[in-house]
């Protein structure tokens, strides 16, 4: 296995590129409305990607032809923007990378449009402590399997399943590195975590069964029972404290925030 560990210039373009990502993130978590396309999605990507002078980490990657993924309700993942409209009460999974620099980052949410179930409230917010409870575990000198097992262990814990098809992974001048990050596993095991060393965590949990199917056009991959699925993603650092999330938010002022 190559596991590059990344030196401080390295990670400096790695946290532009995060800070793209987040950003672009957020303006399309505050345009999504009922009845949009899911391709509008990708134009505002795609616009904002130019705007900042980077690059696309999908498009054209093993030929996915956009720049963000879009999945609704089942859809797990990987989902092609297109004339699909997005209705109150779906949940829609956004999973966009760019590239700065020559440095990818990459990250994921999933939104609740409109009044939404109970259970895709649950479902949502368990995703998103999942991906937190791996971020925690994720310290130079323990292991990879330490940020499995709490993914697994927090989804698990509130009933929900996790996908196992589908993984986290580093990440660095490529958007898919080694090692594998599998969103369940055991405490102790595998790799040890280094400084420098840059992963990307993505919880995919399910409502009902674990197991998925993929779509007809070779890329959406949805729940073999069509439950709801949701996914949470962040490129983090390791550092010789808490890991450091690439992928994070700007803190904003409450005037910044009423304003988006
Ligand atoms: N962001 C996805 C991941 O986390 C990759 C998207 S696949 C692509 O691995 F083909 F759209 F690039
Ligand atoms: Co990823």
């Amino acid at each position: 296995m190559v596991i590059t560990i990344k030196n401080e210039a390295e990670i400096a373009a790695m946290r532009r590129a995060g800070r793209v990502v987040a950003d672009i993130l957020e303006i399309l978590e505050a345009s999504i409305r009922p009845g949009m396309k899911t391709s509008e999605l990708n134009d505002i990507a795609e616009r904002e990607l130019a705007a900042r002078g980077a690059r696309s980490s999908f498009k054209g990657y093993h030929g996915y032809p956009a720049s963000l993924c879009v999945s609704i309700n089942d859809q797990v993942v990987h989902g092609i923007p297109g004339t699909r409209t997005i209705e109150s009460g779906d949940i829609v999974s956004l999973d966009f990378g760019a590239i700065v620099d020559d440095y990818n980052g990459d990250a994921a949410l999933t939104v609740a449009v409109g009044e939404v179930g109970l259970q895709a409230k649950r479902l949502i917010q368990t995703t998103t402590e999942a991906l937190s409870a791996g971020i925690a575990a994720a310290r130079a000198g323990g292991r990879l399997g330490d940020i499995s097992a709490a993914i697994q262990r927090h989804a698990e814990s509130r009933g929900f399943g996790v996908v196992r098809e589908y993984t986290g992974h580093g990440i660095g001048r490529a958007m898919h590195e080694e090692p594998l990050v599998p969103n369940f596993g055991h405490a102790g095991e595998g790799l040890q975590l280094k400084p420098g060393m840059t992963l990307a965590l993505e919880p995919m949990l399910t409502a009902g069964d674990w197991r998925t199917r993929l779509g007809a056009d070779g890329w959406v991959v949805t729940t073999a029972d069509h439950s709801l699925a949701a996914h949470f993603e962040h490129t983090i650092a390791i550092t010789n404290g808490k890991a450091e999330v690439l992928t994070a938010r700007e803190p904003k002022t409450a005037a910044e925030e009423s304003a988006l």
